[in-house]
C-alpha cells in the first residue's frame, strides 16, 4: 500500500513562523510522530512526503530515522495541488493509496491498516467521527440559516484511501472544471462516486492551533 503525506502548508493559523510540522511535541517534531505511526502500520510499504522545497532539509532532519526511506515530493500552492503532485510521483505500479495530512500526528497505526484493508472492497474510504455538537449553517451576516440533522453529520479526517487510477481521474477532472476542495473525498462526491466511511477516533485531531498542541501532549505515545 502506498501512502502520501501532504505537508506543504504554511501553518499560518498556528502562528509558529515556520511549517507547523516542525513544531516540537514531547521532544520530537510533529512530522516525526506522523511518520512513526505510518511506519508502524503493517500494510504500508511506500511513503511519500509532499512538502515545500524550502522545508525539505528541515523536515527530513527533524525525522532523521525515516529520512532515507521516505520519498520527497515538492508541494503546490494548495493542498489539492500538493496531492496532485504526489499522485504524479507514485510508482507506475501503485494501485491503491492512502492520503494522510501530516498534521494528524496522533493517527493510530491500526486505523491506517483498517483503511488499507477496507480498500479491498471499496474504491474510496475515509476515516470520520460522529459529530457531537449541533451544527449550524450560517449566512454572511452571521445569522443561522439551517440546522442539519446531526444523525447524518460526520467530521471527515484522514487517512482517506482510493484506487489510484480513480483518484488521478478525479483530480484531472477537478482541474478541468476548476473545482477547489479541502479533501480528496470531496472530489469523489462531486462526481457521484461512492466513498465509504470508517469510524475513527476523536484523538486523531489535526494540529491547527496552539490548543491542539496541548491536547496532543496528552495522547502522544512516547517510547
Ligand atoms: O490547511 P489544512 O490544515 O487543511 O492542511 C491540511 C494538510 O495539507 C496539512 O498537513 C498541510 O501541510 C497540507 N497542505 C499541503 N499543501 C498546501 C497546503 C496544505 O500539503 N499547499
Amino acid at each position: 500500500m502506498h501512502f502520501l503525506i501532504p505537508a506543504a502548508g504554511s501553518g499560518s493559523r498556528m502562528k509558529a513562523g515556520k511549517n507547523k510540522l516542525l513544531i516540537d511535541l514531547e521532544g520530537e517534531s510533529l512530522i516525526y510522530w506522523t511518520l512513526k505511526s505510518v511506519f508502524s502500520a503493517s500494510s504500508i510499504n511506500w511513503v511519500g512526503i509532499i512538502g515545500q522545497p524550502k522545508d525539505k532539509e528541515l523536515l527530513l532532519n527533524s525525522a532523521k530515522e525515516f529520512a532515507d526511506i521516505v520519498h520527497w515530493i515538492n508541494g503546490g500552492e494548495t493542498r489539492q495541488q500538493s496531492v496532485f503532485n504526489g499522485l504524479k510521483e507514485l510508482p507506475k505500479d501503485a494501485e491503491k493509496v492512502l492520503i494522510h495530512d501530516g498534521a494528524r500526528c496522533l493517527i493510530n497505526p491500526e486505523l491506517i491498516d483498517q483503511c488499507a484493508k477496507q480498500l479491498d472492497e471499496n474504491t474510496a474510504v475515509i476515516l470520520a467521527t460522529k459529530v457531537t455538537d449541533t451544527i449550524k449553517i450560517v449566512d454572511n451576516e452571521g445569522f443561522i440559516k439551517e440546522t442539519p440533522d446531526r444523525n447524518y453529520l460526520w467530521a471527515a479526517q484522514t487517512p482517506q484511501g482510493f484506487l489510484v487510477d480513480r483518484l488521478k481521474k478525479a483530480h484531472s477532472m477537478a482541474i478541468d472544471k476548476n473545482w477547489n476542495v479541502t479533501d480528496d473525498a470531496s472530489l469523489f462526491e462531486m462526481l457521484d462516486w461512492k466513498v465509504k466511511i470508517i469510524e475513527g477516533t476523536y484523538s486523531n485531531i489535526k494540529i491547527t492551533s496552539p490548543l491542539d498542541l496541548k491536547i496532543a501532549k496528552l495522547f502522544v505515545k512516547k517510547p
